[in-house]
């Protein structure tokens, strides 16, 4: 390579570099680029600046790349100046188990981080659930890896339409907030492949994400930043990812400089410390890693640098927008899909707007706004600010005006609305601290207990993301609605499900426990929270797998959640009985609107290995499928199954394998709600 290093260069020089041609090949104008920095430059490239950006190098016109938070829109500044909408929390966005509103919401959210001057958004976030105490369960999707990829794949590919990174994160076994910058989460290998990684490595193979986000905790003691194991081998090596890594902010305190050079990780967030000059220049003078090994990471930063178009014509790179009405309308949508029902007794809701003539409106959250925390003070690093907010009592408002009186007297009410649940207050669902109770707290459990003295029909609707124990109190309320955390629309969304207007659909993408000590994560104080090591004994075996292999009933199922119609299941057909190598399997079952209203229904495929070396889950989730129908409508559902489908992680040969034998296959509604069965059987 002819040596330019150094040279320095005019604007107009600038332009006429190759690496600046538009129309050359890709990798041609990286190696281009790469080319002409200096080891310096290389190092200078290495660590942001300003919080949110990489530094600028005049001598080549190499600009700054711009990223921002977060999982639910767009945060160009902490302070709340820039103003974006506010899309629902990433747990309501699972629980529509609809991956075009996935794909909708990364595309939309795109657009705004296009239109704030931005070339990634720090998100998704894809951490499994592994208890519903983490303080950030309301930012991650579920706790099943099939649905988490699935999901994860959509957002990640909606995002990167508009030529914008997604940063997947937080790479891996970032569980919880507890100890987050030193624990260390000690892992099995086949929990590590059936559970953690799957999702993580769908977002590379199937929708080649352009970055990862490195974890704050170690795994099995080794930082994520610092995981050769992780970065190089698996995301670089295995996965073929040809994006770069960033640490998660401040990530890398306990690290070592060489170590995470020769991980592969390229970006050190938010400013120098490991990666500053004078600890790189040690570390390369004394051998710790080579120009190559920094090549590389630097490379993979460059090229996400033109796959965003940061050297192109502006107008060959997609235009932003901002709080736009088609923006809000995607937000209505997944708050109003995301929403599970959960309880109705005696058909309780919908409420007939004509009918009912008063009701009482209650509760901490009936009239709180949940956007616009501030990341300096408390909520944590996913808030954004929205141009405004709905909140359940707007919503109602709006919906009840010259219709309904809305008052705050249960006893004389037709009908009692306690808008309950959590808030983004340390100790509750925010980053940072793990939640300190599965119960509501305790002045709410009272006044439910209080008000159903004096109405007869108290609904409770619940803000929140995270699951909640309900023992104390659910049996004495007619419904209970989970509507999360739902974004700047959630009031509109919540008004209409009350309603009718709109027939709930979502459903549970974690299992609610009865209570904490059900939950696999919470055998002992070395299981959650752990002290240096926090130790996931229960392997593969989380959420419902946990729950159906130890036949604990939950207080609402994975996959779980109630509409205003029913629905009915008939003829599983499956084309073959025998299967072998390579076949594909194709199933079909008819689904049928069997009440009165329309409505959308989750079908759910669970395989069950009957007979295996190693034990594995009673259910295991492999396809799904969201279907709308009017009433007395049918539709004939298809499926399409692989062996991989079928099989597992065997530790001792270190490979996937499938072993000859009869498979279950479950259809259901929820997982614990399984309305047809099937078997195949494969043979090799
Ligand atoms: C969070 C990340 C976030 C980053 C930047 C960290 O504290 O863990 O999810 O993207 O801050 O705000």
């Amino acid at each position: 390579m002819a040596t330019k290093m150094n040279e320095k260069y005019s604007e107009d020089q600038i332009q006429r570099l190759p690496f600046m041609d538009m129309n050359l090949d890709l990798e041609k104008r990286v190696e281009d680029l790469l080319g002409r920095l200096t080891l310096e430059e290389k190092i200078k490239l290495s660590s942001g600046r300003l919080m949110w950006h990489t530094k600028p190098i005049k001598r080549l016109g190499v600009k700054p790349f711009t990223m921002y938070d977060g999982p639910h829109g767009v945060r160009a500044d902490t302070m709340g100046k820039t103003k974006s909408t506010y899309f629902p929390s990433a747990i309501c966005r699972a629980a529509t188990w609809n991956p075009k509103l996935s794909y909708d919401f990364g595309k939309a959210v795109a657009e705004e981080v296009r239109d704030v001057g931005a070339h990634m958004l720090l998100a998704p976030g894809i951490n499994i659930h592994r208890t519903p105490m983490n303080g950030r369960t309301f930012e991650y999707q579920t706790e099943d890896p099939y649905l988490n990829k699935v999901l994860a794949v959509a957002t990640v590919k909606g995002i990167q339409s508009q030529r914008v990174a997604a940063c997947v994160k937080h790479f891996v076994c970032n569980n919880q907030e507890t100890n987050r910058f030193t624990v260390s989460s000690e892992v099995s290998e086949r929990a590590l492949q059936e559970i953690y990684l799957p999702a993580f490595k769908a977002t590379v193979l199937e929708a080649d994400a352009w970055s990862f986000m490195t974890c704050y905790n170690k795994v099995n003691g080794i930082y994520g930043s610092e995981s050769m194991n992780l970065l190089r081998e698996r995301l670089m090596g295995e996965w073929g990812f040809r994006g770069f890594t960033v640490s998660d902010w401040n990530a890398t305190a306990y690290t070592n400089t060489a170590g995470c050079v020769k991980a592969g990780l390229s970006l050190e967030m938010p400013t120098a410390k490991k990666y500053n000059k004078s600890n790189m220049t040690k570390a390369f003078q004394e051998g710790g890693f080579t120009e190559d090994e920094l090549n590389d990471n630097i490379r993979r930063l460059i090229r996400v640098m033109f796959l965003v178009g940061l050297y192109d014509d502006e107008k060959a790179v997609p235009k932003g927008s901002r709080n736009t009405p088609e923006h809000q309308a995607i937000a209505l949508k997944i708050a109003e899909e995301g929403i599970v029902l959960l309880k109705n007794e005696n058909a309780s809701l919908p409420l007939n707007i004509n009918k009912i003539k008063k009701i009482a409106v209650l509760g901490p959250n009936a009239n709180y706004r949940i956007g616009g925390g501030n990341v300096l003070s408390d909520g944590g690093s996913s808030f954004n600010f929205p141009p405004y907010e709905i909140s359940p009592l707007d919503g109602l408002r709006e919906k009840c005006l010259n219709r309904v009186e809305l008052t705050i007297i249960p006893s004389e009410a037709d009908a009692t609305i306690i808008f309950a649940g959590l808030n983004h207050d340390h100790g509750m669902d925010a980053e940072g601290e793990d939640r300190k109770s599965l119960e509501l707290p305790s002045e709410q459990i009272e006044l439910i207990q209080k008000t159903t003295r004096e109405c007869s029909n108290t609904i409770i609707v619940l803000i929140n993301g995270s699951p909640i124990a309900m023992n104390n109190w659910i049996d004495s309320v007619s419904s209970v609605v989970e509507a999360w955390y739902g974004g700047m629309e959630a009031g509109k969304a919540i008004a209409q499900v009350i309603f009718g207007d709109i027939n709930p659909s979502g459903k549970l993408t974690m299992t609610f426990p009865k209570k904490l000590s059900d939950s696999p994560a919470h055998v002992s104080k070395r299981t959650f929270p752990g002290d240096d090591n926090v130790y996931y004994n229960e392997g593969i075996f989380v959420g419902y797998r946990h729950f159906d292999r130890k036949d604990i009933a939950p207080l609402f199922p994975f996959g779980f959640g109630l509409s205003y119609t029913t629905f009915s299941y008939k003829n599983l057909i499956i084309d073959k009985n025998k299967i072998r190598d390579d076949d594909e399997i194709k199933l079909s079952v008819e689904v049928t609107n069997s009440g009165n209203v329309e409505g959308k229904e989750i079908v759910q495929l669970y395989i069950q290995d009957v007979e295996s070396s190693l034990e594995r889950p009673i259910k295991e989730l492999k396809r799904f499928e969201k279907v709308f129908l009017h009433p007395n409508e049918t539709k004939t559902v298809l499926f399409e199954l692989k062996k991989e489908d079928l099989s597992f992680y065997n530790e001792t040969i270190n490979s996937w394998i499938v072993e000859d034998g009869i498979f279950k296959i479950l259809v259901g509604s929820s997982s614990r709600d399984i309305r047809l069965q099937g078997e195949i059987e494969y043979l090799t």
